[in-house]
């Protein structure tokens, strides 16, 4: 079969687009193979060409003019490998809009514009993917629309930044967390400003675009509810392990009823469940379905090399499906309402500081009963002025737990309290050890 030449465009040429130039050049023979198409980077959109770069790519190729790409009837595929909202957004629109297809890592772009950036593909007729923007090189996107088309897909947990489970895992290790915080910056894990990793938005742009494929509904980045990991005390990391548990950062994106619920926070993790043992820089998602019961998959979740193999595993998609329309609409094609705020359920465990004298814990116990939350686990121990408490519910409703943690609070034996963080285990209290 004689070979097409295809031209492809960069929208960004960084670490993953000098990465995706690399890929792609080592791996032209395989694609084409494997496609019959010979993919070659012609223009690759910067704002200095004259940066020393790492990989540079051909003479010419380097252009800070937008409209070299937009109006090369020539190039049909883009990748846009550059971040932002603007001007990249802007861009990747005029390109669908103008019937080239296009490939993103880029999750915020995604997660907060997806809706009209598909709506703009479809009326096109050209592809938008979007795999690299998920937990770099886990294909996740494409099991989910693909492999598992016909499951049922109604829950998904996951460990999609690599930053924070880096300086969880390190806090285990005795660090507190600016320590770990620390190494992670020195071994380039986190970067020089970590806001949006450690205040748990990126894990909520990844869940909420995991969220949209699995469920078939537009999850926008606002509807997920998240809080991050800087309010983690080695106090918390002290008691997890007294309970056979460990602390990770948990996308958690569920069907109840008919609602979607998606959100990130801190949560106790059983450490014998799967998602437990993801340790360091590493991601796992793990998918939930009627006819697949769970799977887990699992592996770099970041890294120029990473994310460009899934950049290229679009791109040889679009290429190799091109004219067909195979499975190019948007994943979102109905609406289902949020999960009402307070109505997710989930075992919690919370701290608390009190006053050391009898009746304290009595006061505990009552405030939490008066809205029907049983207690699981308790440890207790002096802390100094008074005694710490460390609480594990059963099942409870979040609003009811915040009313009675609202209620502690106005109590003059209770000193300070932590926010309630969810606990995931598949195992009952007794197989735990704590009936
Ligand atoms: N790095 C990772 O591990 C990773 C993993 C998953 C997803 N991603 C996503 O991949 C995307 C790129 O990340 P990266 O790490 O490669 O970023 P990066 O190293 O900062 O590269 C960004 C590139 O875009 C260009 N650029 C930025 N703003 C521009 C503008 N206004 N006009 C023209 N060019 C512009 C830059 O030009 P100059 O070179 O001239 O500065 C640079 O070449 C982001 O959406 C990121 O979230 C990255």
């Amino acid at each position: 079969m004689a070979s097409v030449d295809v031209p492809v465009a960069l929208l960004g040429y960084g670490t993953v687009g000098a990465a995706v130039n690399r890929l792609l050049t080592d791996s032209a023979d395989d694609i084409e193979r494997a496609t019959g198409h010979r993919l070659r980077i012609v223009k690759a959109l910067v704002q200095d060409p004259g940066k020393e770069r790492e990989y540079p790519p051909a003479g010419g190729v380097l252009t800070t003019d937008f409209r070299e790409i937009a109006e090369d009837a020539s190039i049909a595929v883009v990748a846009e490998v550059m971040g932002g909202i603007e001007p990249a957004g802007g861009y990747v629109l005029e390109l669908l809009r103008g019937g080239k297809h296009v490939v993103s890592a880029n999750k915020q772009l995604i997660a907060r514009r997806g809706a009209e950036l598909f709506e703009a593909a479809s009326s096109s007729g050209v592809q938008l993917r979007f795999e690299a923007s998920v937990c770099a090189a886990i294909p996740v996107i494409k099991v989910l629309r693909e492999s598992l088309v016909v499951t049922n897909v109604h829950r998904v947990l996951g460990i999609v930044n690599g930053t924070t489970n880096f300086v969880l895992t390190e806090m285990e290790g005795g660090k507190t967390y600016g320590e770990a915080l620390a190494e992670a910056q020195a071994r380039g894990y986190a970067e020089a400003d970590p806001t949006d990793d450690v205040s748990g938005a990126d894990a909520a742009a990844k869940m909420a675009i995991l969220a949209t494929v699995a469920f078939n509904s537009r999850v926008d980045l606002a509807d997920v509810e998240y809080s991050g990991i800087t309010g983690i005390d080695p106090l918390d990391v002290a008691a997890a392990r007294q309970l056979d548990m460990v602390i990770r950062l948990v996308g958690a994106a569920r069907l109840v009823d008919g609602h979607v619920d998606v959100r990130v926070h801190p949560a106790l993790v059983d450490k014998q469940h799967p998602l437990a043992k993801v340790d360091g820089a590493f991601n796992a998602v793990m998918l939930q379905g009627d006819a697949i019961r769970e799977i887990t998959l699992e592996g770099p979740g970041a890294g120029g090399i990473e994310t460009a193999s899934a950049v290229i595993a679009d791109i040889t998609t679009v290429i190799g499906t091109m004219h067909t329309g195979f499975l190019q609409n948007d994943a979102a094609w109905r609406t289902l309402p949020k999960l009402p705020a307070g109505d997710n359920r989930s075992p919690f465990y919370f701290r608390l500081s009190v006053e050391d004298r009898p009746g304290a814990l009595a006061q505990v116990a009552e405030a939490l009963a008066q809205r029907e939350i049983s207690i699981a686990r308790l440890l207790q121990h002096q802390n100094g002025d008074g005694a710490a408490l460390h609480v594990v519910t059963h099942q409870a409703r979040a609003g009811a737990l915040d009313e009675a943690l609202a209620a502690l609070g106005g109590l003059s034996d209770v000193h300070r309290r932590s926010n309630p963080l969810p606990v995931v285990s598949d195992r009952g209290v007794s197989e735990l050890g704590w009936a």
